[in-house]
């Protein structure tokens, strides 16, 4: 197999957790202090060192061509009143080298479907799925997840599927899989299903939105039938692949955010704020005088 260049990004679901703030807006681009969620999933496929991103996209997402476009009037405004750094950010939301396509998926057939919808772009190579709500925060001291990924693909050459430990009452809500101890922090995968009810789930080792996939699979997704919740899902594509192929779950090192979720987007807001170099200070002597307010009640 090749060298990793190309990424897709799923990004045609309806956000109706968020609803309102998603009426007419993706999901995908709500702010994670200053920067929409697809834009850090982009830069962590740009770290791993993709040049070509694939979005998936349906009605309404329409910002996000526009967020990785040139902004004329924005640009020359900005110029105008000599506002240089502002500039800088605008003109950097995405590097020269990179291009990006869009690729309208007619219907919400399930996640599958949707990067079955990348194959006349990708074609016969293996590629890069990115859940841009699954925000990932990238341990001190290592590489963002999905260059960590691509560095195993270097040298394992199959599929790999970022997986991490949740509660068992959680199982319904991710794919989770079967699998055997390989290597450190990898597993061999021999089976997997889509969000199982916690008595059925084999597991409770489950997948997040960072997929190395091998061109096969999209053999398997054109010919599935609709899987768990009416859709047409990866999990069962990667099912199939597994039975032809090698797959690997991947416990990663970094940090999750659950960002489809309100609780798990406050969250990310919370770590990144704290981190952020303009905010940082700020907030973090508001969390300690609502704390202190909160312990004196
Ligand atoms: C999707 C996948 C699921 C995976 C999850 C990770 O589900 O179908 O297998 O565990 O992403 O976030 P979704 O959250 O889109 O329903």
């Amino acid at each position: 197999m090749k060298k990793i260049t190309k990424a897709v990004f799923p990004v045609a679901g309806l956000g109706s957790r968020f609803l309102p703030a998603t009426k007419a807006q993706p999901k995908e681009m709500l702010p994670i202090v200053d920067k929409p969620l697809i834009q850090y999933a982009v830069e962590e496929a740009v770290a791993a060192g993709i040049d070509e991103m694939i979005f998936i996209t349906g009605r309404n997402k329409r910002a996000i061509e526009d967020h990785f476009d040139k902004a004329y009037e924005l640009e020359s405004e900005l110029e105008a009143a000599g506002k240089e750094q502002l500039l800088e950010f605008v003109r950097n939301v995405i590097p020269k080298h990179i291009t990006c396509i869009y690729i309208r998926q007619s219907a919400p057939l399930g996640l599958g479907h949707a990067v079955l919808c990348a194959r006349p772009v990708v074609g016969n190579e293996p590629f890069a799925v990115l859940l841009a709500d699954d925000f990932m925060d990238t341990a001190p001291g290592r590489k963002p997840v999905l260059a960590q990924m691509t560095d195993i693909y270097g040298y394992e050459k199959c599929s790999i599927l970022a997986v991490q430990d949740v509660a068992r009452a959680d199982t319904r809500h991710y794919g989770i899989v079967s699998a055997s101890s390989y290597r450190a922090d990898l597993e061999l995968v021999s089976g997997i299903v889509e969000k199982p009810q916690p008595d059925e789930a084999p597991s409770t080792l489950a997948v997040v939105g960072r997929y190395v996939l091998s061109p096969k699979i999209f053999d398997y997704l054109q010919h599935l039938g609709s899987g768990a919740g009416g859709e047409i899902q990866l999990t069962d594509g990667i099912a199939a692949l597994m039975a032809a192929e090698r797959v690997l779950a991947y416990r990663y090192a970094g940090q999750r955010y659950d960002c489809g979720s309100k609780l798990g987007y406050l969250k990310a807001m919370t770590a990144m704020g704290l981190k952020h170099p303009e905010t940082g200070e700020g907030y973090r002597a508001f969390l300690e005088q609502m704390h202190l307010g909160a312990e004196a009640k």
